[in-house]
C-alpha cells in the first residue's frame, strides 16, 4: 500500500517549509532534492562518514539516516544557514584561515559538527575536538588542520 503523504513542517535555516513528502524519506534527500540545499553532502549513505551532518534543534544528526519525519515541527540548520549575508560564520572563517580542506567534500559536515561542539563547549580541548570529530572522514587527510581550525574558531567566537 502506498505511504500516505501528510505535510511535514520544518524550519530550515529560519524559514518555515511545508513539505509533501513521504515521512520515511531521509532528511538528506529532502534537503538536497526538494529544497535544493546541496551543501549537505551525500557520502556513504549509511551514517558512517559524517558528510551529511546537519543540526536538528542545534544537535548534529546524520541526515542520510534521519527520517524527515524526525524533523517535523523542529528546526534544521544546514551549511547554507550559517553565514549572514556576506559575512561568514566564525567556524567557516577559521576553516578558510587554517586551510582545513582540500577537495572540500567533507567540509560542510565537519563545519556543522564544529559549530555544535563550540556551542556546547566554548573552549573545547584537543581531546574533546578529536572525540567530536571522530565520526567524520576526510579522504584528503586534513585532520590536523581541522583541529587547528576548530581551536581558531573557538577563539573567534569568544571575542
Ligand atoms: S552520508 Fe551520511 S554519514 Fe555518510
Ligand atoms: S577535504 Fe577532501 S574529503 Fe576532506
Amino acid at each position: 500500500m502506498a505511504e500516505s503523504i501528510e505535510p511535514i513542517i520544518i524550519s530550515v535555516n529560519g524559514t518555515e517549509r511545508r513539505l509533501a513528502v513521504e515521512r520515511s524519506r531521509s532528511l538528506l534527500s529532502v534537503l538536497r532534492i526538494e529544497l535544493g540545499l546541496t551543501g549537505t553532502k551525500y557520502g556513504c549513505g549509511a551514517g558512517q562518514c559524517g558528510a551529511c551532518t546537519a543540526l536538528l534543534e542545534g544537535r548534529p544528526v546524520r541526515a542520510c539516516v534521519t527520517p524527515v519525519s524526525h524533523a517535523d515541527g523542529r528546526a534544521v540548520l544546514t551549511i547554507e544557514g550559517l553565514a549572514e549575508e556576506e559575512t561568514l560564520h566564525p567556524v567557516q572563517e577559521a576553516f578558510l584561515e587554517a586551510q582545513a580542506f582540500q577537495c572540500g567534500y567533507c567540509t560542510p559536515g565537519m563545519t556543522m559538527e564544529a559549530v555544535a561542539l563550540i556551542w556546547q563547549k566554548p573552549r573545547p580541548s584537543e581531546l574533546e575536538i578529536r572525540e567530536a570529530m571522530s565520526g567524520h572522514l576526510c579522504r584528503c587527510g586534513t585532520y590536523a588542520r581541522i583541529i587547528k581550525a576548530i581551536h581558531l574558531a573557538a577563539d573567534k567566537m569568544q571575542r
